[in-house]
């Protein structure tokens, strides 16, 4: 059977970066240490993706909420900044305050009306992203915030996609992951699941051998594609 001819069982949304802006820690940051917030937000973000491949690689893993505190720890100290514990809880506790992004809401509106199930499907720990997701007024579109602790793996690893067949079933083709990570992307590709790049930067494409089967240039890309891949 083509892809077309399959249903789909869910559409899967990678959190952060895709759907919340990461980088509204910036901000935060910033008034916290003037000159230096989109800096630790930067590195912040890169130390966090780096831990959470390296201690899947070593299998070592730690959730979520651990990782992103120890990398703003390293990112804290290699700039020099001063960590107070005050600050700490303020920068990991805006990761529960985060800010989706302006094509989010009537993208996940479009894809809801379409009649497929929608879910998140995330590093984040459940109650990270059940904290998140419950601050923005895009929570009822979802059957499920997938995350990966199940699986006590992260993405890339296979067994951080599998979650979503343990709760929908099927095959991994029957499974779309939007991802603006475009590792992430290549990840899930080699899963077998079928992919959306949100290319909103018009970064090259991951050279890891696997392209997704579409690229967008925002969310509003994602519902007409999505349209042509469900059976009528
Ligand atoms: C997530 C990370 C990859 O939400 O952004 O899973």
């Amino acid at each position: 059977m083509s892809d077309t001819a399959r249903p789909l069982r869910a559409v899967l949304f990678d959190a952060y970066g895709t759907l919340l802006d990461v980088h509204g820690v910036a901000r935060l940051g910033e008034t916290i240490f003037p000159g230096s917030g989109d800096a630790l937000s930067v590195l912040w973000r890169e130390k966090q993706l780096q831990y959470s491949w390296l201690r899947t690689m070593a299998g070592k893993y730690a959730d979520f909420r651990q990782v992103t505190g120890d990398a703003l720890d390293y990112a804290a100290e290699k700039l020099g900044l001063a960590l107070t514990r005050q600050a700490r809880e303020q920068l990991v506790g805006a990761y529960e305050r985060l800010t989706p992004f302006p094509d989010a809401p009537p993208a996940l509106a479009a894809v809801a009306r379409l009649g497929v199930p929608l879910a998140v499907l995330s590093n984040g720990t459940s109650s990270m992203l059940e904290a998140a997701f419950r601050s923005t007024n895009l929570r009822d579109h979802f059957a499920a915030l997938l995350s990966v602790e199940a699986a006590g793996h992260y993405k890339t690893s296979p067994e951080a996609y599998r979650i979503a067949m343990a709760r929908f079933g099927g095959q991994p083709r029957d499974f779309v992951l939007v991802s603006s990570n475009g590792w992430d992307v290549a990840g899930a590709a080699h899963f077998g699941f079928r992919t959306f790049w949100v290319n909103r930067l018009g970064a090259p494409v991951e050279r890891m051998g696997a392209a997704p089967s579409a690229v967008g240039t925002s969310l509003a890309d994602l519902a007409p594609w999505l349209a042509a891949q469900t059976p009528t």
